[in-house]
């Protein structure tokens, strides 16, 4: 195999992703754990948009978002999904793609409550995706519903977390004279141990 030092090492890639976004964490003005979701529509279109990658776990990435929005519709009907992170102040990458699942509601409700009344509102509120006539009609919702659902609204059910079971991680790092290092991590299923590769740039 491949020798993997420095940054790459490690026989775990959810560690090794925690240890990058652990560093970006540091050095990033924002949003470390923005990354680009890519999608495809039912015609085999793709779409792409930044969601907060909120967790990585042992076997997998988790983000939230309406499950009803354009991105939600695409996922469900796909079942599969990949994402993209780059970090400027590292120049580095991680590349994710695999099947993706709705996580539980317990999951997506402890999330849900841990977030400011003012986010839950809004999640109550966005018909994420679809056209809205005016900003006014959006604040009138939220005002609305401010009153109507009180101090602690629930968790609404067209609002939750995804998880993304990789089957293949890539790990991209700046190199001089764009001789970058690239190591990609592949397996058959979520219980198989991965394929590490080396690639050419
Ligand atoms: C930095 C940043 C973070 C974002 N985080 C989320 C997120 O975690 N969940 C989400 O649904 N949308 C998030 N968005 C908004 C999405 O990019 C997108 O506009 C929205 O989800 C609708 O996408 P869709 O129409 O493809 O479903 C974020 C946007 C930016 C720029």
């Amino acid at each position: 195999m491949t020798e993997r030092t420095g940054i790459f090492a490690g026989d775990d890639p959810f560690a090794l992703s925690r240890r990058w976004l652990e560093e970006a964490e540091k050095s990033e003005p924002n949003d470390p754990d923005a990354a680009a979701l890519a999608t495809v529509d039912r015609n085999g279109m793709p779409n792409v948009r930044v969601v907060l990658m909120r967790g990585v776990e042992d076997n997998g990435f988790v983000f939230y978002t309406n499950y009803t929005s354009a991105k939600g519709q695409e996922l469900e009907q796909a079942g599969s999904a990949a994402f993209v992170i780059h970090w400027k102040s590292l120049r580095r990458q991680i590349r994710v793609r695999g099947p993706v699942a709705r996580i539980d509601p317990s999951q997506s409700d402890a999330y849900f409550n841990a977030r400011p009344v003012q986010s839950r509102v809004g999640a109550w509120a966005s018909r994420q995706s679809t056209p809205l006539q005016s900003r006014e009609t959006l604040i009138a919702e939220v005002e609305r519903l401010t009153e109507t659902l009180g101090d602690a609204p629930p968790r609404p059910e067209h609002w939750g977390g995804y998880r993304i079971t990789p089957l293949e991680i890539e790990f991209w790092a700046d190199g001089e004279f764009r001789l970058h290092d690239r190591f990609r991590w592949t397996r058959a299923d979520r219980m198989s141990g991965w394929t590490i590769d080396r690639l050419f740039p």
